[in-house]
């Protein structure tokens, strides 16, 4: 399989806080992959540096084999290298389908893929409201939807089930999986590891900028390194 996605080396500091120390990732091409890990492990942080948000103090990003290492975030969204906000950032006054319409039109694609995306949320009804009038779990969807739009080559999802109801979480988690089935390659950081874990074939765990696990799924909770980091964080029970 090609790699659609090569991190080397990867750096950044904040003050004196190392939040990306030395990250080494390689996705290829059809992967569905979690990032995890205990807040402030460096993954939003992460997919900053990869989706040019943030330019790396040091190291390299490649994209489809090219050096892509500060390119602008709309350039990278233009060859398809899509991502999502932990907190979602809609253009509120603006209805569900012209917010997903605008996300096509950085591709180059018309209305129909924007009709699918909705359709694949569970949204189409909901497209002439305005952004503002959505709840929670709307514009989380909206969010997902608008990547989904601009059929990216690699989507890179930082917590698209945080606040979801469960069935909420269902429409989601289904969404992300028919999107990998039909080519599209996933990276998505979350805290909700049950959900996750359903879905992934592959996790890599951050601790303090680094990659301390790079896996199965079906072992993570086995890898002491990673028991250890969970518990000095916020107490989570991993493979719950
Ligand atoms: N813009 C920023 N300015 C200062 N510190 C930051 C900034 N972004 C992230 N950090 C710090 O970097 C570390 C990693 O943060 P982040 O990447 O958001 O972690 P995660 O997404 O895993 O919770 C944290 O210590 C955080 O406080
Ligand atoms: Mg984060």
């Amino acid at each position: 399989m090609s790699e659609v996605l090569v991190t080397r080396d990867l750096r950044k500091s904040f003050g004196g806080i190392a939040a990306v120390n030395g990250v080494d990732l390689t996705v290829r091409e059809g992967e569905l992959t979690a990032i995890i890990g205990p807040n402030g492990a460096g993954k939003t942080t992460l997919f900053n540096l990869i989706t040019g948000f943030e330019r790396p103090d040091s190291g390299k990003v490649y994209f489809m084999g090219r050096d892509v290492t500060g390119e602008k975030p709309y350039n990278l969204a233009r060859m398809g290298l899509i991502r999502t906000f932990q907190i979602v950032r809609p253009l509120r006054n603006l209805t569900v389908l012209q917010n997903v319409l605008i996300g096509c039109r950085v591709r180059g694609l018309g209305p129909e893929a924007a009709e699918e995306s909705l359709r694949a949320v569970g949204l189409w009804e909901k497209r002439d409201v305005l952004a503002s009038l959505l709840t929670h779990g709307e514009l989380k969807k909206l969010e997902l939807a608008r990547a989904l739009a601009m059929r990216p080559k690699l989507l890179l999802l930082d917590e698209p089930l945080g606040g979801l109801t469960f069935s909420e979480a269902e429409e989601v988690t289904g969404a992300i999986r028919e999107a990998n089935a039909n080519g599209t390659t996933v990276v998505l950081v979350e805290h909700r590891l049950r959900e996750t874990f359903r879905i992934v074939r592959r996790v890599v765990v951050m601790n303090q900028g680094r990659i301390i696990y790079d896996g199965l799924p079906e072992n993570v909770a086995k890898t002491e390194e990673v028991v250890k980091a969970y518990m000095g964080g916020r107490g989570w029970v991993l493979g719950t």
